[in-house]
């Protein structure tokens, strides 16, 4: 048996605490899907979901069994489709919890037959989020410590201004 996976999120853009989760993932299933996915309560994007998927691509290197796809339905409609048995999410400090555990609650209520596994994050990516990436880029910050380096240049070129 195929153990496939399904790791979703918004990935806008992908950060090292993404890249370290889609790593650890890798190494305990037999494929994982990186799943570019509709968070309906975030609604100004940054990057386009073809956009998100490319640099998850250009990141993710010689993991073989990791693919990106792209979703704008239900999440567990995806993970019955491709036959997966685990949604990975991640959880970063208490306050992620909460909402972690309502989606894995109602998503298992739509579908029984996949379970959340949730990662714990690694103490150094516990601040990290896409979005304090996206801030610190737009303040001209320097964003190298938290995004591969691989995709520095489309984030800066995005959202940092010109003097
Ligand atoms: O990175 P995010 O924005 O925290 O990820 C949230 C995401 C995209 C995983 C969540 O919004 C999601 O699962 N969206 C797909 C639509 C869906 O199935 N929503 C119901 C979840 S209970």
């Amino acid at each position: 048996m195929n153990r496939i996976a399904v790791y979703p999120g918004s990935f806008d853009p992908v950060t090292l605490g993404h890249l370290d989760i889609i790593t650890r993932a890798s190494q305990l299933f037999d494929e994982v899907i990186v799943l570019v996915s509709k968070n309906i309560m975030k609604t100004n994007s940054c990057f386009t979901y073809i956009e998100r998927k490319q640099m998850i691509e250009r990141v993710i290197g010689n993991l073989s069994n990791v693919k990106v796809d792209i979703s704008d339905g239900l999440l567990v409609d995806y993970v019955k489709n491709v036959n997966a048995i685990a949604i990975v999410k991640c959880l970063r400090a208490v306050s992620d919890f909460e909402y972690e555990f309502q989606m894995a609650l109602a998503n298992k209520k739509l579908y029984d037959g996949a379970e959340t596994v949730f990662l714990t994050t690694t103490a150094e990516n516990m601040y990290l989020s896409s979005s304090v990436v996206r801030q610190i880029a737009s303040f001209n910050g320097d964003i190298s410590h938290f995004v591969p380096n691989d995709i520095l240049p489309d984030i800066e070129k995005r959202l940092m201004t010109k003097e």
